[in-house]
Formats: C-alpha cells, structure tokens, sequence
C-alpha cells in the first residue's frame, strides 16, 4: 500500500508552481461536450479525479487526446450514450455535472449518484430544483439521476444556499435553454466564474458570473473553443500554509492573488509575512504564529476547502483559536489524527477549539479526505521525528505531484510502498 514518509523539521523554502484549478477543470471538460465541434484545453492538473471524468466521457464517446500531461484537445461529435455509469465515476463528485452539460445539449441524461469526499451530507435538492425549474423531469431510480426534458425553457430560480455544484450544472444547462434564465444566490467562486468564461467562449451568453445574480440567454448552438484553466487556489492556499506551518520561506507562482485574499489575510493575522506580486505570493513565517479566529464561508469568505491547514497550522499557535465550520457538517475527521501527533484541539458541533502547542510529533496516520490529507501531511512535516500518512489516493485526487513539489521546497517526504522501504527511508534521511 502506498504511503507518504515524512521526516519533519525543515522549514520549507524555495518556489513552487501551482497547476489549473481542479474544481474549475472539472465542470470545464463536462461543459466540453455541449458542443460537436473540437475543444482544447491548457492548464488541466493531472490528478485523479480529472482522469476518471475524462475516462467517463471516453465511455460515451468523447474523443479525448492528451496534447501534453496539461493540455487536451476533446471533440464530443460523436457522443453515442447519455447513460454515465462508470465504476469510478460513482467516486467523484464532479460526475453530476454531465448531466447539466448532456441535458442542456441533448434534453436528456442520466448519471450515477455523486461520490466525493466524504465531508458530511452533500444534498442535491437545489441541482434537482434547478432543472426542474427549466422544465426537466428529473428522477433518482436505481442509483441513478436521470434527467429528462421535451424543452428546457429559461426561467427565474433562487438558490436555497449557495452551492457551487448547483450554480454551475444550472447555468450549463441554461446556456442552452430557451430563453432568459435568472440564478440568484448564486455560488460566487472563481471556479464558477472560469466556467461561464468557458461557455462564454464557446458562445454562450452568460453574465454577473462572480456575482450573486447570473444572467443567461439561451443559445441553440455552441461552439468549439481554446481555453485556459485558471490556477488552483486550493492547491496555492495549501502551500501558503506549508509555509506558516514549518517556519518556512515560499514563494507560490502563477496564482491569481484576488482568489486569495481570505487566505492572505488570515496568515497576516497570525504573524505571517505575505508579498504580493502579479502573479505570485510568497509567504514567509518569521515570527511565533499568534492565535485567531476563522469561520469557514462561501467565496470571498475563508475556504471550506481551506479549513484542515488552517486548523493544522492554529494548533501550533500561541493562545486559544477557534475555528468554526459552516459550509459542510463533518469536515474535523481529521481532528483525531492532528490530536495523535501532540495536538491540543477539541470539537464542539461545527466548531473547534484550539489550544495551541509547541510542537507535532511524528506519527502513524490516516489521510481522511482531499483537504485533511494535505493538511496532515503539512503538520507532519513540522512533527518531531517521523510520520507515515496512509490512504493518499485522497491527497493524489486533487494535489498533482504532492509530495516532489514539496521535496523541491526541502521536505523529507517519499512515497513508499512497504515497510522494508520506510525503513530504508528512516536509515537515509537519519
Ligand atoms: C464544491 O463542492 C467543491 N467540489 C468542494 O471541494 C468544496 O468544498 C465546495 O464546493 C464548497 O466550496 C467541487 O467543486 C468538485 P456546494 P459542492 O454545492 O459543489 C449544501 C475539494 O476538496 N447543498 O457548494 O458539492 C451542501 O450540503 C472539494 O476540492 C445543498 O444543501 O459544494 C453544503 O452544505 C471538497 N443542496 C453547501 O450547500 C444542494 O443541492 C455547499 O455545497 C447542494 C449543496
């Protein structure tokens, strides 16, 4: 079984590359196949769960060809099935949005229920409500969404809560409704304003994405489009905290440094040192990290998907933190792994009390989903002494090539496979 190796106690220090934004790629490439004529796509991370959605549009006929390991040209003219129910498409979230792309270019699709992590109920009642209200029958039977519609026909929806998924599989499937559709609450998240970029590109006719009113006007047709995948603000984030967690010196490029002003202004918060460049940050953890407080919240708030590093790095500050988290009810799993390697930190509800301590040690430990797992594996990188984190098919289903580029950064971190090689591991880096 694959695990991470991890010896702690280097700052780490130096520059890394952040990749396309996973959760903007992902509706992107499904978006793809609202048209016949040929797509190409750069910036596209190379991990998990974007290979297992292109595997699924394979299945129905997407011609898809990998230009380089961050680019692909797709052409969806000859998509020959609308049922998407491949073995791994049940594992990723992202599997639903076919079915606002295929509904809004073929009135009709059916996919297998979402997966994804498993970070508390992830209803999808405003998705549902949300093609109804363009006039789509829509069922769940037998595992399966199905959706189905003789017009899909624009129309006025307001979104219960703020959901980035149901934001984005309305808005695909407007793009080709008739007529005028207005989503209000909607999801404001970069990833969801990259998208209505793409469809606009391809000749939708979609505006006030990044607000909380979109504005779509139905086009029968689109078309074939090059497009860019915006950086991953994730992924970028989970760096900068690297940074604050191991005392360390990083510079973190090709981000866009408006999608991470929550995250900047938190590591200020709590004594870090942030330089903002064009298209880069670097972030530099001089000083003892002070205590603070952070409500998890839809974009621009601080990041659900930024909560375990923050959490990670809090339990090494001074004083009492608390962090609160709104957006998802079972996102502090991890909590019981952080507390295994020396953490002070107790969970009422959504919300966790922190006691910060001088330092983590080494531990056996568990990666319990995406977020959790890169945080763990941050936290052990500051530990005292050793630490081996398992299940990493999470961390790989979002961070491409984790664990090089934080070797790059200094980290004393591998990939093993058996014990004989953590042992090797443990006699080399001493
Ligand atoms: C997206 O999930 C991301 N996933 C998640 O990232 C991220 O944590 C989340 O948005 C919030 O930013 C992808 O983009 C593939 P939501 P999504 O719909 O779309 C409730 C990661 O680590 N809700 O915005 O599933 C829901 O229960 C992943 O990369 C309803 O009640 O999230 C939640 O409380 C993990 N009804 C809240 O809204 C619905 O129909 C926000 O969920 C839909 C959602």
């Amino acid at each position: 079984m694959e695990q991470y190796a991890i010896k702690g106690g280097n700052p780490l220090v130096g520059d890394v590359e952040i990749g396309g934004a996973k959760n903007a790629a992902l509706p992107i490439l499904a978006a793809s196949t609202m048209t016949d004529e040929t797509v190409h796509i750069e910036n596209m991370p190379d991990v998990r769960d974007i290979n297992v959605l292109l595997g699924a549009m394979q299945g129905i006929g997407v011609l898809v060809k990998r230009t380089s390991r961050h680019s692909a040209v797709l052409n969806s003219g000859n998509i020959n099935n609308l049922v998407v129910d491949t073995e791994g498409i049940k594992k990723i979230r992202a599997s639903y949005y076919l079915l606002g792309a295929l509904l809004g270019k073929y009135k009709r699709a059916e996919v297998a229920l979402p997966g994804g992590c498993d970070i508390g109920c992830r209803a999808i009642d405003q998705h549902i409500k949300g093609f109804r209200a363009l006039g789509a029958e829509v069922t769940i039977e037998h595992g399966m969404i199905k959706a189905r519609a003789e017009r899909l026909v624009g129309s006025h929806i307001y979104m219960d809560v703020s959901s980035v998924g149901a934001t984005i599989n309305v808005m695909m499937a407007a793009a080709m409704a008739e007529g005028k559709t207005i989503i209000e609450n909607s999801a404001k998240e970069p990833h969801v304003v990259d998208l209505a970029n793409f469809l606009n590109s391809m000749g939708a006719n979609i505006k006030g994405a990044g607000t909380d009113v979109i504005r779509i006007k139905g086009v029968p047709k689109l078309h074939g489009s090059e497009y860019t995948i915006i950086p991953d603000q994730i992924e970028a984030g989970t760096f900068m905290f690297a940074a604050a967690v191991t005392k360390g010196d990083i510079t973190v490029k090709n981000v866009i440094p408006k999608h991470l002003e929550s995250i900047t202004a938190k590591l200020l918060e709590i004594g870090c040192e942030v330089e903002e460049a064009d298209d880069c940050v670097r972030v530099v953890a001089a000083k003892p990290l002070a205590h603070t407080q952070v409500k998890t919240l839809p974009y621009p708030g601080f990041p659900t998907d930024m909560q375990p590093q923050i959490t990670v790095a809090l339990g090494l500050s001074k004083g009492t933190s608390i962090v609160t988290e709104s957006i998802f009810e079972n996102r502090f799993k991890y909590v019981d792994e952080l507390i295994r390697m020396g953490a002070n930190i107790r969970v009422e509800g959504n919300t966790a009390i922190i006691d910060g301590v001088d330092r983590y040690t080494g531990a056996s430990i568990s990666a319990p989903d995406l977020r959790a797992g890169a945080a763990l594996v941050i936290a052990a990188l500051s530990a005292v002494g050793f630490t081996t984190v398992d299940d990493i098919k999470y961390i790989e289903r979002g961070y491409e090539d984790f664990h090089i580029k934080l070797q790059n950064l200094g980290a004393q971190i591998e990939l093993v496979q058996t014990e004989r090689e953590f042992q090797k591991f443990k006699l080399r880096v001493g």
